[in-house]
């Protein structure tokens, strides 16, 4: 029996400008916090860079072609920041923007309905050096550049999403630093939380001055479903839900930060980088939520006897470590059954997490922006990747938005996590999220069962 999918739903597939693009000193574009961090030494796993990544900025064609062929209905790709704005501020880079109009102009023609986020994590250097998103003269960069990307594609792209998950740039970047920029500071990764929703409510306000009342804005926020290991962590759960869901959804929904993690943080900060009147710019209207989900997260309180692994980070999902941007709350290693990245697999915590926002959150409509997993894939002799753990996750996960459809949730969109195995930052080429696969010598692209099915599930607007 299929599974159906309300009219309209639709189905697509997601990447990111830096993960698979390449080309990164081609036709003007100059370098990100990506490029400088995964050229560091020891910053990625094997030293790996998106110097070449999948070379989708020379094979795109390839690519939508791919995408048709998989019966695509839309497509959440990133423009890059350095391609378009190289340094960040000032000059405009109209090579750069014409990559993204082909790039559009080639999916609208074959019936793909572009889904364009503005940031996803490649920040131009140069505003780095300027103290990056702990400088709120950087949210005001942003703006400028959402203008310029609402000239150039608004006439044709009809959902934008501001920001790819602030809560990695600015947990992961500032406070574990295993991410670029690779700063360990929690009062910087506050700031960062900051400047990033005031972006994202000036990248709106920019965006809506440029281009049709039509256009739809969103944001994607990779928002955790979090448990506590024991009834005593109930407040290390408020905590953690506080400052990984509530410091970005109520201030964009509801026009204010929620005072229980402010008053949770203000030993870290004072927060007086918060001025009178962001909270409105913040607040800006939103069309419709992203929503990027991979497993559930578990936590306890500090006080709970729990220790955290000498030097342990995010990263390291067998020990117990900080949860980055507080001191009051570990993270703590979970039971599987596990994907290759050693998250744990549980498909009824996306239905909950959807219905949680649902009731929290009631008027807005959301959609998957990012789901999906890396499994190590193995490649039989005629090529082709029989991937069957693939399938079984995501057929349970796709299984999940439907019962919080059923339940009452207003899901508009799944974008599966993702198009083509890519450069997964830290862990470099090492992870293979893609329902093709792309072999890293030749970049021959090679669709897997998962793709194959992913096909099925397009054409039956379900599942069984
Ligand atoms: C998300 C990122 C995306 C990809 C997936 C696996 O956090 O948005 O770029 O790396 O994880």
């Amino acid at each position: 029996m299929t599974r159906t999918f309300p009219d309209g739903f639709l189905w697509g597939t997601a990447t990111a400008s830096y993960q698979i693009e390449g080309a990164v000193d081609e036709d003007g574009r100059k370098p990100s916090i990506w490029d400088t961090f995964s050229h560091t030494p020891g910053m990625t796993k094997d030293g790996d860079t998106g110097d070449v990544a999948d070379d989708h900025y020379h094979r795109f064609a390839e690519d939508v072609a791919l995408m048709a062929d998989l019966g695509l209905q839309a497509y959440r790709f990133s423009v890059a920041w350095p391609r378009v704005v190289p340094t960040g501020s000032g000059a405009v880079n109209r090579a750069g923007l014409d990559f993204y109009s082909r790039l559009v102009d080639l999916l609208l023609e074959n019936g793909i309905e572009p889904l364009a986020t503005l940031y996803h994590w490649d920040l131009p250097q140069p505003l780095q050096d300027a103290g990056g998103w702990t400088n709120r003269a950087t949210a005001e960069r942003f703006g400028e550049y959402a203008t310029v990307v609402g000239r150039a594609l608004g006439d044709r792209v009809p959902t934008f999403t501001t920001l790819n998950e602030p809560w990695c740039s600015a947990y992961l970047g500032y406070s574990a630093g295993v991410h670029a920029p690779g700063v360990q500071d929690n009062a910087s990764a506050l700031a960062a939380v900051h400047h990033l929703n005031l972006a994202h409510g000036l990248g709106v306000r920019a965006m809506r001055s440029v281009v049709a009342s039509t256009t739809a804005m969103s944001v994607t926020l990779n928002l955790q479903n979090v448990r506590g290991v024991s009834a005593d962590d109930t407040d290390a759960v408020r905590h953690v839900d506080g400052l990984s869901n509530r410091i970005f959804l109520d201030p964009m929904l509801r026009g204010m930060y929620p005072e229980d993690v402010l008053d949770d943080l203000r030993h870290i900060t004072d927060f007086a980088f918060i001025h009178d009147g962001d909270a409105a710019v913040i607040n800006a209207p939103l069309d419709v939520l992203g929503i990027n989900y991979y497993f559930p997260t578990l936590v306890a309180g500090t006080s709970s006897g729990y220790a955290p692994a000498e030097g342990a980070t995010r990263y390291d999902w067998n020990d117990v470590a900080p949860v980055p941007g507080t001191d009051l709350a570990y993270q703590i290693p979970q039971e599987g059954p596990y994907t290759a990245m050693g998250w744990r697999i549980e498909a009824p915590s996306l239905t909950e997490l959807l219905l949680r926002v649902h009731r929290d959150y009631p008027e807005i409509p959301l959609m998957i922006t990012e789901n999906g997993a890396a499994f190590d894939d193995v490649v039989a002799a005629d090529g082709t990747v029989h991937d069957a753990d693939r399938i079984a996750y995501l057929h349970d996960h796709i299984g999940a938005v439907h019962d919080a459809i059923t339940a009452g949730a207003d899901v508009r969109a799944y974008f599966l996590w993702s198009l083509l195995d890519n450069f997964e930052w830290a862990f470099g080429y090492s992870k293979r999220f893609g329902i093709v696969h792309v072999d890293y010598e030749t970049l021959e692209r090679t669709v897997k069962d998962s793709g194959n099915w992913y096909r099925e599930v397009i054409a039956n607007h379900g599942v069984n």
